[in-house]
């Protein structure tokens, strides 16, 4: 059985950058899943991958067929590169229900992951991942804050709906993003004191900054800049704590 990663936090925080950063990590030394589960996505850019096709066009079809047909469905629209794998949550073509396609999503999360030696989920800003359970089978969740209340906040609730719908992550870990050095102690002290644990900082970096504005697939990211720097520390980390499950 492989193991499972998701990368959940407030909005805007990091999470895409974080996710495409572990994707690339792992997909060097054996097969990885990725899945873009935030109905906002942009992981496919972030990993410079084309998609022509998300679970939400295909929901549809799926309500229609049944669930049995949907394994097939499924193998439809994800996206093979040589290092990973890829399918796209999306969005349903109508307001309203999410239903199907978190329904869809905790599916492939617990069969297809096992395909995989690695999942990595990028997660929907803030909590509905939770609540609605597409989450439950995750043997390391990262939140990723920036140095706010609102993101501690975030981080928080993760902790505290997990804990009351008895989701049991393995490990929950918080990587605080675009930190200023001189915040790095008081971050700490906060998110221990809401029994959270810092598996690491990642810096401002100027080079992330520059491949957002030209388009520049954050997996091209030299391994050598702040960002990267920081990174291979953080995944260090990762990789004793998935040694210990
Ligand atoms: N450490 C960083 N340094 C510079 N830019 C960053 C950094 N972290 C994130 N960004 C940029 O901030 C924006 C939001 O990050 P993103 O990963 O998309 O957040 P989320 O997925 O949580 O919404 C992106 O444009 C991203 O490239
Ligand atoms: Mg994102």
């Amino acid at each position: 059985m492989g193991y499972v990663i998701a990368v959940s936090g407030k909005g805007g925080t990091g999470k895409t950058l974080v996710s495409s950063l572990l994707i690339r990590h792992f997909s060097k030394k054996s097969p990885v899943l990725a899945i873009d589960a935030d109905p906002d996505s942009n992981l496919p850019e972030v990993l410079g991958v084309e998609v022509e096709k998300t679970i939400g066009d295909i929901r549809e079809r799926i309500t229609a067929d049944g669930v049995s047909e949907f394994e097939g469905k499924i193998q439809e629209i994800i996206v093979e590169e040589p290092d990973f794998d890829l399918f796209v949550m999306g969005r349903p073509e109508q307001e309203g229900c999410y239903c199907v396609v978190n329904n869809i999503l905790r599916v492939a999360i617990d069969t297809f992951s096992q395909n995989y030696d690695m999942t990595i989920i990028d997660c929907e800003a803030g909590l509905e991942h939770l609540s609605r359970r597409t989450t439950r089978n995750v043997d390391v969740m990262i939140v990723v804050t920036d140095a706010t209340k609102k993101g501690i906040l975030t981080a928080k609730r993760v902790k505290e709906i997990a804990d009351e719908l008895h989701i049991e992550f393995k490990k929950i870990h918080v990587i605080v993003n675009r930190i200023r050095p001189e915040l790095k102690g008081e971050m700490e002290i906060a998110l221990s004191e809401e029994g959270l644990d810092v598996i690491g900082f990642l810096p401002y970096d100027p080079i992330v900054a520059e491949y957002d504005l030209k388009g520049t697939p954050v997996f091209e990211l030299p391994e050598d800049t702040p960002v990267g720097m920081a990174f291979e520390d953080i995944v260090s980390k990762i990789e004793e704590d998935l040694k210990s499950l």
